[in-house]
């Protein structure tokens, strides 16, 4: 049995490119695979809240005492757990400033833990998930994977060392570039996007 973890880190829901990839791989992938499970977040809906002074107690070791702390103690734990089940993780990452959104950020906060999903050793960190496959599909205005604004791709490389820090290091990323290049570009970056996924889906 293959268990999907989907995360959607969009602010801009009904109208997200990411999540209509999504949406259009999640219905591919479960015609093909009908023992397939998912669970999916919608951070973009759901936004966690961000790591700070009023919740970080009780993350790292320590007690949590107030409500936000046991609150993120809580879901981090949570979140951890759907992590380490997952066989398939499949991340919708919108780039916002050149990164990936503060929503997505806030996800890798709760899921990135020393001791859960990597260790150090003498020698450096280690992973500690192992055997995963991850998806990500990447929506952006402008164009990045080649040409002049390649060098300030600050999103993919971040995206490919957290999810290597974890472990995950089988990672296909998928690309919808040229969103913001008008019309003709944006329905054929879509387009190839999908027809990308759909043949992941097929293929996993
Ligand atoms: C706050 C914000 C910042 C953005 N920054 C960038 C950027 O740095 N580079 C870029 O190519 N597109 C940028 N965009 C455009 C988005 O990447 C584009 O709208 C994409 O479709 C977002 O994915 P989504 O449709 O799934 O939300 C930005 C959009 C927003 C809302």
């Amino acid at each position: 049995m293959s268990k999907v973890l989907i995360i959607k880190s969009s602010a801009a829901g009904n109208g997200s490119v990411s999540n209509q990839l999504i949406d259009q791989f999640r219905n591919s992938y479960a015609a093909g695979h009908l023992d397939a499970t998912f669970t999916e977040h919608d951070l973009g809906r759901h936004p966690l809240p961000a790591l700070s002074a009023l919740n970080l107690a009780g993350f790292a070791g320590t007690a949590a005492e107030s409500a936000d702390e046991v609150a993120l103690a809580e879901t981090s734990e949570k979140l951890v757990s759907e992590l380490e089940a997952a066989d398939l993780v499949v991340i919708g990452a919108p780039m916002y400033n050149f990164g990936v959104t503060a929503l997505l950020k806030t996800w890798f906060d709760y899921v990135l833990r020393a001791g859960r999903t990597f260790r150090y050793t003498e020698n450096g960190p280690v992973g500690l998930l192992k055997g995963k496959k991850a998806i990500v599909i990447e929506s952006r205005g402008g164009l990045y994977s080649e040409g002049p604004a390649a060098v300030m791709d600050s999103q993919e490389p971040h995206i490919r060392t957290m999810l290597g820090f974890a472990g995950i290091t089988d990672v296909t990323f998928v690309r919808a570039e040229k969103l913001a290049f008008g019309a003709d570009a944006r329905d054929a970056a879509i387009l190839a996007a999908g027809n990308d996924l759909g043949q992941l889906a097929a293929a996993a």
